[in-house]
């Protein structure tokens, strides 16, 4: 990736950028309008104050040389010139808390609008983009941003002033004089936008390194047990030391350009001061100028060291800053590609059902459909759904949680196409346990009450018992006040799975969606859940996804899928007198069960 330069070095003010800060910047400029104002008043406050400066000192060296100079005189302008730099102080406090404020605002405010829409978007915006990815963009061209609006716009018009006012004074001493103390000056501010220019493509590098590097570390240790039960920990570290080195080289690269800045700066500004020490020498010897004028010259020469090289590094910060606005842009203005409608006033039937119509469907980056020509009708009661990993059982289950759009008049809730209501309207009528348990890091209560917020404890524990977890969780250190997750007591898979259907089931929606999540009970309990969840509330259409014949059996339904297609389904006993793949599905764990607990073979084997 080394030398990988992205788009944004174009130096062209496209179309989108203009877009851009239509859309979220002059909102912004308005609303902190007053700030702003008082804010530039303050910064050219400061600049008229250091430019009357070398006026002060004209009059005083003038006044020494033509011998007019008395103490008394040469006290008072001292006291202006102290003066002076103290308000100049002040102000610039003034415009650096006014101005640099404003760009935090700036700064809160758009992240505030991307965190809004982050949240808004869905799994396929998710599957495209990763969490380092999002983070590492978006910090970074959030503080392109802010020094944009910030330092940039402070500097643009710090140099313009100082620019415009110190020629202007020159001029006004010595026209000749001016233009050739002048004559050194483009150099330097061509030289330092083709500098900055370079020093930012470099500098890009060395944040995107960073966020592999940081990237790497995060995926390292969200994944550490495995690591180490594969000790790969050698591995690791080499790759991580090579990360390291690519991101000390960058950063050299970066210190380079640095380095070269200021002595630059410092050559460019001497080569003006021979200029002036050449020929306003000469011209004060002749007499056209006066010694003040010559003394004055000098420092507004100075002055001008720091607005020249500032107008290059602006023109280079709001390039950076403008097409970091336009990715922002473009990032909160994509919309979810599962759109969302308003809710409907249409009150839904209590009573439960889906429809799928031909329903076929593909992932995204997926070169074949996952789903093929579903066709079924879901009406209350129990079904299960089976077949090979990998048949499309959790994709089936994922669509009806509308995680992934579905094509139009393909899925159908209550008779009513899902394409045409609200997401919330279907999911808040579903809890869906996932295949991989998502569980927050807080404690248990608190991940049960996801489901219910008003739950009481007596809720909890019996949400918690019908999902077969209750003892597990009083063993615990602090029981139902135990915190899990990263920062406290690891779960098992299993536990973690019914931790979730607990949850799941305190909700009390009427359609009770599980995936796979009672694979790690054994028989008897899984018989109880599953009776738990057949009588709990209001709940009356269930879907359990399973490889388990015992808990197949005691559906309503059985649905069988093979490579994204239903290949069969019926109730128990007929499946196994004419599907092969149930029957020796029924065998092989009849076998396992025999094996493993000679008791069991009955029961499985009825
Ligand atoms: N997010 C995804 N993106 C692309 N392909 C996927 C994704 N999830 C699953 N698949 C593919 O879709 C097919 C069905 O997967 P899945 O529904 O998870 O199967 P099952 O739950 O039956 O094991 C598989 O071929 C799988 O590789
Ligand atoms: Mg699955």
């Amino acid at each position: 990736m080394t030398g990988r330069v992205r788009e944004d070095s174009t130096p062209a003010v496209g179309n989108g950028q203009l877009r851009s800060v239509q859309a979220l910047l002059l909102p912004l400029f308005s609303r902190y309008g007053i700030r702003l104002l008082l804010g530039f008043v303050s910064l050219a406050g400061v600049d008229l104050l250091q430019l009357l400066i070398p006026r002060f000192l004209k009059t005083a060296v003038d006044s020494l040389s033509a011998g007019t100079a008395s103490q008394h005189s040469l006290a008072g302008i001292s006291t202006l010139i102290v003066a002076a730099a103290v308000a100049a102080a002040l102000l610039r406090f003034c415009w650096r808390y006014l101005i640099i404020g404003f760009s935090r605002l700036v700064e809160r405010d758009v992240r505030n609008r991307i965190y809004a829409h982050v949240l808004k978007m869905d799994r396929p915006f998710f599957e495209k983009h990763t969490t380092g990815d999002i983070m590492a963009h978006v910090s970074n061209d959030l503080a392109a941003v802010q020094m944009a609006c910030g330092l940039g716009l402070v500097s643009a018009v710090d140099a313009v002033v100082m620019t415009s006012a110190a020629i202007g004074f020159m001029l006004y001493i010595n026209i000749p004089l001016t233009l050739l103390a002048l004559l050194p000056m483009p150099l330097l501010a061509v030289s330092t936008m083709i500098l900055t220019g370079r020093l930012h493509n470099r500098f890009n590098l060395v944040q995107e390194q960073f966020s592999l590097l940081t990237e790497f570390v995060r995926s390292a240790l969200v994944s550490i047990r495995l690591l180490k039960a594969y000790t790969m920990e050698g591995l690791q570290r080499n790759e991580f030391e090579k990360l390291g080195r690519q991101y000390v080289r960058s950063n050299i690269r970066v210190a380079v350009i640095q380095g070269l800045l200021a002595p630059l700066a410092t050559l460019v500004g001497n080569l003006g001061m021979l200029m002036v020490l050449y020929f306003g020498g000469r011209f004060a010897i002749q007499g056209t100028i006066s010694l003040g004028d010559f003394v004055a010259v000098v420092t507004y020469l100075a002055m001008l060291v720091w607005p020249m090289m500032a107008i290059g590094w602006v023109i280079s910060l709001t390039q950076r800053g403008l097409t970091s606005l336009k990715r922002i842009h473009n990032l909160v203005t994509t919309a979810p590609v599962l759109q969302d409608l308003p809710e409907t006033e249409t009150p839904v039937p209590a009573v439960p059902s889906f429809r799928l119509d031909h329903l076929t469907f593909t992932y995204s980056q997926a070169a074949h459909p996952a789903l093929r020509d579903i066709s079924l009708e879901l009406a209350p009661g129990v079904y299960g759904i089976t077949g090979r990993t990998g048949c499309g059982k959790s994709t089936l289950a994922k669509l009806l949680v509308r995680l992934y759009p579905v094509p139009d008049r393909t899925l159908f809730m209550n008779g009513r196409d899902v394409n045409t209501m609200s997401l919330d309207e279907v999911r808040s009528r579903i809890a869906y346990v996932g295949q991989d348990a998502v569980l927050f890091s807080e404690t248990i209560a608190a991940n049960i009450a996801y489901g219910l917020p008003e739950a009481t404890p007596a809720q909890m524990e019996a949400a918690a018992r019908a999902a077969s977890i209750h003892e597990e969780i009083l063993a615990l250190p602090q029981g139902y006040e135990t915190v899990i997750g990263e920062r406290g007591v690891t779960l098992s898979g299993g536990q973690r799975q019914r931790l979730a259907l607990a949850r799941a089931l305190i909700s009390n929606r009427p359609v009770l969606i599980v995936d796979d999540a009672l694979a790690a009970l054994d028989v008897e309990t899984e018989h109880q859940v599953l009776r738990a969840m057949r009588t709990s509330g209001r709940r009356q259409l269930i879907l359990i996804v399973s490889q388990r014949i015992k808990l197949l059996s005691e559906t309503d339904e059985i649905i069988i899928l093979e490579q994204g297609e239903v290949a069969d389904r019926g109730q128990h006993q007929d499946l196994l007198a004419r599907s092969a793949f149930y029957r020796s599905m029924h065998a092989k764990q009849a076998r396992e069960g025999a094996r493993s607990a000679p008791g069991n073979a009955e029961v499985l084997g009825q």
